[in-house]
């Protein structure tokens, strides 16, 4: 074990996370007091540096997608991001902090948890994705002993869907690994992942039918089979050369199509389209968006941020056509355009249709509203249905912002958490607050929610790449935030939000 002297306890101020170097590795020092707390830098999520973090008495909220870690023991308070933070043992001597790391150790050890025991209840996961994988992960983490198998037509192994219009469409291998766990840590865990498909669910009987037929008893069932990518009912929507993207399998499929593509068309301006946009902009590609709206995004967060991201586009050479209605995909046995209502072609060998998601869950046995959602308890129980919760996109669910169905990566891992605590008979307090991300010419971070809005305050300005806070303010309180280049605040915000439950006063 080497002892490291990082230097005088009173270079470090009180409650500032700081980074030091020990020896070779990068560490985090937090001092409170006379104390020292030392632990491992890197977030487990994407490996970013949490010094910049916010600390609110013993939680540290990672400045990027807000990761949440409690500094006391290094545990993993909220995700994303799977793995808990490796404390070293501190001293201070004669004034000096020393610091032991252990050679090899692994920086982020998973948190403990048990394999399958004597327990003989069984939970069914319907999906492996987001949420499927958060709850089954937590089952074990709270020491449940029983049965846990992931069913999912996805035959790969969990990924980050994340990287999808990001990384794995911008081409190369992309600086983070796309699978996000490994068999190892499912067989450590014996939690089984399974090929098929929820076709429908007797909740009395505790049992489900898959599509080939094959049954399933439950003790209980999490459904988390998240969206489908909508097609456009259209002639040529189902030429060769038109592509949807939600799955890994697709991602692969449209990277692989974009090989040697002079043009592509984006139809939709939504988060996911204006990402795989820029991705194939970057591949030298010339990317035209063809959208209904005036300007992007300005339903979500306001004309003048979606006039901020519209320049930034262009500037990376996509073109847009706003208000355009799309009339049909044009091609003989293969795409070779798109024809605008007001008669405009366009020529294009590549077209991504993004026009939004539709929850799965055409399943029988379970009630929808009518587009698809499914009405949840706030512990994420489906009313009505003994034994079955349901998580992620598919879930609407009632929260201090409304009853609100949210389709984000951290907000689905949220629910799966929640969802294995529920079904383990634990109350927990809440679902936590929401938070996304999105990377477009530069990050954007995204607090709360507001699905509508009185006023939008700005301190900063979006326009020209400046640095920026967007307040939503909804009966004077502000429901939501969106900011770039203002992740301190965002963090602090987010403390405050956890601290009051919800929406803050404006
Ligand atoms: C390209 C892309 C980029 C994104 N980027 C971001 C981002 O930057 N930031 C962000 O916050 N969010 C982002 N998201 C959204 C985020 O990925 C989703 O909100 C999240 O994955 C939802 O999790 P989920 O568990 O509900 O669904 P999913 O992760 O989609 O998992 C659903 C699972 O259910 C399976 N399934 C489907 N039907 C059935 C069935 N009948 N029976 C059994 N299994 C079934 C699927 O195969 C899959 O395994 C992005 C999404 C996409 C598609
Ligand atoms: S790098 Fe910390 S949450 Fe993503």
């Amino acid at each position: 074990m080497a002892q490291h002297d990082i230097g005088a306890i009173e270079d470090f101020e009180i409650d500032r996370p700081t980074s030091a170097e020990a020896g070779e590795t990068e560490i985090m020092v937090i001092r409170r007091g006379d104390t020292v707390l030392a632990m491992t830098h890197a977030c487990p999520h994407y490996g970013l540096p949490l010094s910049g973090g916010h600390l609110d008495g013993d939680r540290l909220i990672c400045p990027f997608h807000h990761a949440c870690f409690d500094v006391s023991t290094g545990h993993q308070l909220e995700p994303p991001g799977k793995g808990d933070l490796r404390r070293y043992d501190v001293s201070v001597m004669d004034g000096r902090v020393i610091v032991e790391v252990p050679e090899g150790a692994d920086p982020h050890p998973a948190p403990a948890h048990v394999r399958r025991g004597a327990d003989a209840r069984r939970v069914v996961i319907a999906g492996s994705g987001t949420a499927a994988n958060a709850c089954a992960f937590m089952l074990r983490d709270r020491g449940f002993e029983g049965e846990v198998e992931m069913i999912s037509p996805d035959p790969a192994l969990p990924y980050d869907r994340t990287l999808l219009s990001k990384a794995v469409l911008a081409g190369g291998d992309g600086p983070r690994p796309l699978t996000t766990v490994s068999q190892d840590a499912l067989d450590a865990r014996d939690i089984v992942l399974s090929e098929g498909r929820l076709a429908s669910v007797d909740a009395e009987a505790g049992g489900i039918t898959l599509a080939g037929g094959q049954t399933r008893d439950f003790d209980a069932l999490l459904v988390a089979t998240g969206g489908e990518a909508k097609r456009l009912d259209l002639p040529g929507a189902d030429l060769p050369g038109v592509h949807t993207l939600r799955s890994r399998a697709e991602a692969e499929q449209i990277a692989e199509a974009a090989g040697g593509v002079r043009r592509a068309i984006l139809v939709g301006g939504g988060f996911i389209g204006l990402e795989v946009a820029l991705s194939l902009a970057k591949r030298d590609i010339e990317v035209h968006v063809v959208m209904r709206e005036a300007v992007p995004l300005a339903r979500i967060v306001g004309e003048r941020i979606g006039r901020a991201i519209m320049a930034e586009h262009e500037e990376k050479g996509v073109v847009f056509h706003p208000e355009a209605g799309l009339s049909s995909l044009e091609g003989d046995g293969t795409l070779s355009g798109i024809r605008l209502r007001d008669g405009t072609t366009i020529d294009a060998e590549l077209a991504i249709l993004a026009v939004g998601v539709r929850p799965a869950t055409a399943i029988e046995g379970l009630p929808t509203e009518e587009n698809g959602a499914i009405s949840v308890a706030d512990d994420l129980s489906v009313p009505g249905l003994r034994g079955v919760w349901a998580a992620g996109d598919i879930a609407l669910a009632p929260t201090p912002w409304g009853r609100v169905r949210i389709e984000h990566w951290r907000v689905a891992q949220q629910h799966g958490q929640r969802a294995a605590r529920a079904i383990l008979g634990e109350r927990v307090a809440s679902l936590g607050v929401p938070f996304f991300w999105t990377a477009l010419a530069r990050q954007y971070r995204y607090l709360g929610h507001a699905e509508g809005w009185d006023d939008i305050r700005f301190d900063g300005a979006p326009e020209n790449g400046g640095d920026f806070t967007a307040y939503y303010i909804k009966d004077d309180r502000v429901m939501a935030l969106m900011g770039a280049g203002r992740d301190a605040e965002l963090a602090a915000t987010h403390a405050r939000m956890i601290r009051e439950g919800g929406p803050l006063p404006a």
